[in-house]
């Protein structure tokens, strides 16, 4: 069973029965956050997009674990540039790694660094190890297409963005939800700042108003899937 720690913002830890995982590390400069980046221990560093508020701590945090950056191609050769060890993917490529699987899918927003490089295309994220799928949605507004990545995925655990401004808000996540059908909804990107502050526990009321199970994960708090 895959355990999922929530450490502010967009930023996940996954630990499956094989391996270690950070989504998004933005650690660093995350008021919400109350991790270092030097305290984390990992095996493979995942983005879904270079705005700094994802890319965050992933080189540092790669380069300290030996941990391998997996990304959409230019993000990962911009990591590789810096010294991270990389295995580059693009949108709708997956690849089988020993630990499970990861697929990047589509996200309908922007990837640029903090320093002006471009980031290739934004992506969501299919995490699959222990036969459990996660799916990180990246910073993303609501697509239809979200309905085929349900069909053609069993996901396990959805996590949603919900403070708009920058991505989904509530009542669009919510449609996202019941698009992806998925078996739990976790939401993310939200509080971090005034201008996507968002009523957790209002969109869980909504959620479940449709028949979808979920659970706002407080920070450093963990959800076993
Ligand atoms: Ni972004
Ligand atoms: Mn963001």
């Amino acid at each position: 069973m895959p355990k999922l720690t929530y450490l502010g913002h967009a930023a996940f830890i996954v630990e499956s029965s094989s391996a270690r995982f950070i989504i998004d590390p933005f650690l660093t400069g995350n008021p919400v956050a109350t991790r270092k980046a030097g305290d984390v221990k990992v095996d493979f560093v995942l983005l879904s997009h270079a705005h700094g508020d994802h890319l965050g701590d992933a080189i540092a945090i790669a380069k300290a674990n030996d941990a391998t950056v997996i990304a959409a191609n230019e993000l990962a050769l911009y990591c590789g540039s810096k010294g991270a060890k990389v295995h580059p993917l693009h949108i709708g490529g997956g690849f089988s790694f020993p630990f499970g699987r990861v697929k990047l899918t589509i996200a309908h927003h922007g990837s640029v660094t903090d320093d002006g490089t471009y980031g290739g295309e934004p992506a969501g994220i299919l995490l699959t190890v222990d036969g459990k799928t996660l799916y990180h949605s990246g910073d993303t507004g609501l697509f239809l297409d979200m309905q085929l990545i349900g069909e053609m995925n069993k996901i396990d655990v959805a996590l949603l963005p919900i403070g708009d401004n920058y991505t989904m808000g509530i009542v669009d996540a919510v449609r996202a939800a019941e698009l992806l059908k998925p078996g739990f909804v976790i939401p993310m990107h939200y509080n971090t700042w005034d201008v996507i502050k968002a009523d957790p526990d209002d969109f869980i009321r909504r959620i479940r108003a449709k028949g979808i199970q979920g659970q706002v994960v407080p920070v450093d708090g963990s959800y076993q899937y």
